[in-house]
């Protein structure tokens, strides 16, 4: 069974278009870090505004969880899911080491402070 089907500390997003399912991804928690996870969009529904709209579900969800952070892991070469995320203050994470290679797979990490939820929860307002 996958790792993420087998953990019950999680939350899975679904975006449907019509009976489609179009986007999936998961926010889980794991030995105390929340962790996003299975990001994915189908490849025709890319570019649309999918995968930024489950991950900012996920960094809801968090907030309203009280979590004090939230983590993912990618590539270092996956510009477009890097591209999703560091727009939102994500950071890179190399844990000991002063850098990370090319082809390490690498932690990012988004501080959920006072400031960062009030102005998230601002933007998220404006656009219902
Ligand atoms: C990464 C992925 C989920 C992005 O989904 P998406 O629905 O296309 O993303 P969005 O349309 O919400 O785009 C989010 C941002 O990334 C940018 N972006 C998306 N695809 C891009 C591309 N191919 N090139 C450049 N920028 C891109 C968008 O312009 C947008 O920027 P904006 O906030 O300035 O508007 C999707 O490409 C995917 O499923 N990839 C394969 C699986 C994967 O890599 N998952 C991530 C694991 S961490």
């Amino acid at each position: 069974m996958p790792r993420l089907m087998r953990n019950t500390d999680a939350t899975y997003f679904a975006a449907y278009f019509n009976d489609i399912l179009v986007g999936h991804s998961a926010l889980v928690r794991e030995n105390g870090k929340w962790i996003l996870e299975g990001l994915r969009v189908r490849p025709e529904f890319r570019e649309k505004g999918i995968g930024k709209k489950l991950t900012e579900i996920r960094v809801n969800c968090a907030i309203s969880q009280k979590a004090k952070s939230v983590w993912y892991l990618a590539r270092d070469k996956n510009l477009v899911s890097i591209c999703c995320h560091m727009k939102l203050g994500f950071q890179k994470h190399c844990g000991d080491k002063p850098d990370c290679k090319i082809t390490d797979v690498v932690w990012y990490k988004l501080d959920l402070t006072p400031e960062f939820i009030e102005s998230f929860s601002k933007k998220n307002l404006q656009k219902v």
